[in-house]
């Protein structure tokens, strides 16, 4: 719908050199400019996305160790969908370069960390001790070279679900700089033990872009690197912009996966149309929105099925979108051949050939679909008898009608949109992606 009207208003204009221009943000009260060229910088595609966290993998696991198999879900099998940033952590002498962590980037979560080099590694399981090759980190930092002072009654102790993968550390100060913006008191954590269910051989750290109130330090809460920047004036607008590509089946490692822009817009290269606005729910910490959910079997079913108002975490780590349960079911079954679910995967699969219904959020009143080519995402890793299993975009997130109901607007529905994280105005704002 919004598609179709920029095109008749853009075509309203032929003939000129240039056609009416609509305005950058559709509220008049908004105005982001782009961040300076120095503070836009790329993306980075996940190093490994062969490697999944699913039951399949648990499983085969669990036979070669001999262990018992847990009921765990595949939260993590769209593994390929996260993008990373090298981030730099400063050098004790000065004038020496930093040392620098491929880390993921994270608007679910707020603490950065990176794996010290003296860090103990253990098996996810059994928790016995490993040599550290076996975490399969990539990078570490070396604390005898790079700053970092010990905040020595502050811990950081994470558990991922469903693995279980547990990282424990030290609170500290550190100087992180991220493009070109240096926080020279970032407080950060340096991850001194984990018990890692295989790394990706590259990354050795994450970038949380969170808000202070999702910090998770034993001393309490803390303002983290993105804070830091608005408060010491390092950015002048607290916004931050994402960009994320779409992958592509086959991609290298890093590769280019799209930019992230601090302080500002991304280049205007990646958006077309207007920004619409929506304000940040920020009781949960999370960026949360409240939004509408439509579909049908194709985008000219009209009227389209309404799937209620319901209030999601627009979060650069979570790979699908998460929608209430009668909606996760209706636009499976919509799928030609349906999406199914399967329970050892704790995904809706379909064959990778399946045709896809139409699928859209309503944000801000403006109709923002799903790209058809991002609701089936490919199993990228060849796990035998699981090559041709496609992941439907949707999976289930629950009831919607419980207290504090929350569901997520994944990466895969990202791919098609321009996401500023507005902190200063408390809203985010979505602009479509320029064709790519
Ligand atoms: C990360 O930064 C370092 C130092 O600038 C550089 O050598 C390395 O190639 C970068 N990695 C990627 C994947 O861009
Ligand atoms: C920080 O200090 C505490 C308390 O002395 C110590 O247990 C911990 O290992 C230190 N962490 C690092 C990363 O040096
Ligand atoms: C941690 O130590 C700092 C400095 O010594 C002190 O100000 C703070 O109250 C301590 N916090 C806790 C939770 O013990
Ligand atoms: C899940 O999908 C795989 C691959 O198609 C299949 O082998 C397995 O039996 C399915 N599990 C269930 C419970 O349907
Ligand atoms: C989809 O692929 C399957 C084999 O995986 C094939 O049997 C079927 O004909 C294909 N359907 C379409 C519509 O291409």
């Amino acid at each position: 719908m919004f598609a179709l009207l920029f095109a008749s208003l853009a075509g309203i204009g032929l003939g000129g050199a240039v056609g009416p221009s609509l305005p950058l943000f559709t509220r008049s009260d908004i105005s982001i400019r782009e961040a300076p060229a120095e503070n836009r910088l790329q993306l980075l595609r996940n190093p490994n996305p062969r490697l999944i966290k699913a039951n399949t993998r648990k499983a085969l696991r669990a036979r070669r160790h001999n262990t018992p198999v847990a009921t765990e879900t595949a939260n993590t099998v769209f593994s390929g969908v996260y993008p990373c940033v090298n981030l730099t952590w400063g050098s004790k002498t000065p004038g020496e370069p930093g040392q620098q962590i491929i880390s993921y980037i994270d608007t679910g979560s707020s603490d950065t960390w990176a794996v010290s080099s003296q860090f103990t590694c253990a098996d996810i399981a059994t928790k016995t001790p490993q040599l550290q090759s076996y975490c399969n980190f990539g990078n570490y930092f070396d604390p005898t070279v790079g700053i970092f002072d010990n905040i020595t009654n502050s811990t950081l102790n994470l558990e991922y679900f469903p693995e279980g993968d547990v990282l424990q550390g030290s609170m500290g100060i550190a100087s992180i700089t991220v493009a070109d913006l240096t926080v020279l008191d970032a407080e950060v954590a340096l991850i001194t033990y984990a018990a890692w269910d295989n790394g990706d051989g590259a990354s050795a750290g994450l970038l949380g872009l969170g808000y202070p109130a999702l910090t998770s330090a034993s001393a309490g809460h803390y303002d983290p690197i993105f804070t830091k920047m608005v408060k010491q004036g390092i950015v002048t607008d607290a916004v931050f912009t994402l960009a994320v590509d779409r992958e592509e089946i086959g991609y290298s490692p890093l590769a280019p996966a799209g930019q992230m822009a601090i302080g500002g817009l991304v280049d205007a290269s990646y958006y077309e149309g207007s920004f619409t606005s929506v304000p940040i729910d920020t009781t949960s910490g999370f960026y949360a929105i409240t939004h509408l959910l439509v579909y049908g079997a194709t985008s000219r079913a009209r009227p389209l099925t309404f799937g209620g108002t319901f209030l999601s975490i627009v979060d650069s780590s979570t790979g699908p979108n998460f929608v209430p349960t009668p909606s996760a079911n209706a636009i499976n079954a919509l799928f030609d051949p349906p999406a199914v679910y399967n329970a050892t995967l704790d995904y809706y699969v379909a064959p990778c050939n399946a045709t896809v219904p139409y699928v859209a959020y309503v944000i801000g009143g403006v109709e923002m679909p799903m790209d058809p080519r991002d609701m089936l995402v490919r199993n990228l890793v060849a796990i035998e008898g699981y090559d041709d299993v496609c992941f439907s975009a949707f999976g289930d997130g629950g009831d919607a009608t419980v207290e504090d109901a929350l569901f997520w607007i994944g990466v895969v529905w990202q791919h098609a949109y321009v996401i500023a994280y507005d902190q200063g105005n408390s809203m985010l704002h979505f602009a479509n992606r320029a064709p790519y």
